[in-house]
């Protein structure tokens, strides 16, 4: 009997947290075992399934966002505009690569994770970048006197529907300090409501359309300050 790899037997049991029983057929061809980037998706879809299984409201989505979601979020950068980029809950680090494809430099990346496996994962793939472990809810005091100048862009992927409404707001307005006047603050979910209340006061908000092609779909918002 072939034995299922350990992303299938993670994703069987995620299936069974989630009420539905899912039986593993064996076939003999697995594509994630041969080609190295296969391999990669398919180990880090292992990492994010695991970490979903241990703590999925910390986690917040059983597997890495796609690469046409990724690339949706690093195209609200610019990477011409002077500062850091602050990514907020890179995980595996989809965004992250996304971000670099832009034409971001590592150097000027600032990574915040809450959950140490990944942050370790980041330390090895993204060597130049700055990795910084923590609670981004308290974003402001995390990184007083860490940003030489005022952040370029800050790209949160935190899973904020698991928070009240106040404190995402809060979040939202840490981030603005840490950031320079016209930087965007971008933000994916998979909900069809705001990931932050739309009406606020003191700043505008604007929606990508659908992202179909990610699992599931998804839309990136975008927040200004006025
Ligand atoms: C939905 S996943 C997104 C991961 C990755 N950016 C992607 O798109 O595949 C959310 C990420 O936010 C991290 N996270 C959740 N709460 C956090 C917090 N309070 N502070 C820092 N990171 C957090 C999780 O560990 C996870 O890596």
């Amino acid at each position: 009997m072939t034995q299922a790899p350990e992303r299938v037997r993670l994703a069987v049991k995620a299936y069974k947290i989630c009420g539905v029983n899912y039986v593993f057929e064996p076939t003999r061809h697995d594509p994630g075992r041969r080609h190295p980037r296969k391999k990669r998706v398919a180990d880090d879809e292992t990492r994010f399934l695991k970490s979903w299984i241990e703590r999925p409201l910390l986690t917040g989505a059983v597997m890495p966002s796609g690469k046409f979601l990724a690339k949706a979020m690093a195209a609200q950068v610019d990477p011409r505009e002077p500062g850091p980029i602050v990514e907020i809950g890179p995980g595996t680090g989809p965004v992250t690569e996304a971000l670099i494809a832009r034409g971001v430099p590592q150097e000027r990346l600032v990574l915040v994770e809450f959950n140490p496996d990944f942050i370790e994962l980041l330390r090895k793939r993204f060597p130049l970048a700055r990795v910084i472990q923590g609670d981004a809810y308290r974003i402001a005091e995390l990184l007083k006197d860490k940003l030489a100048e005022p952040a370029a862009a800050v790209v949160s992927s935190l899973p904020l529907f698991t928070k009240p409404p106040q404190q995402r707001r809060d979040f939202l307005d840490q981030a603005f300090t840490l950031m320079s006047r016209k930087a965007p603050f971008i933000q994916f979910t998979y909900a069809v409501v705001p990931p932050i209340p739309e009406r606020g006061t003191g700043y505008t908000s604007t929606a990508s359309n659908w992202i179909l092609l990610n699992i599931p779909p998804a839309r990136v918002w975008v927040y200004r300050k006025i």
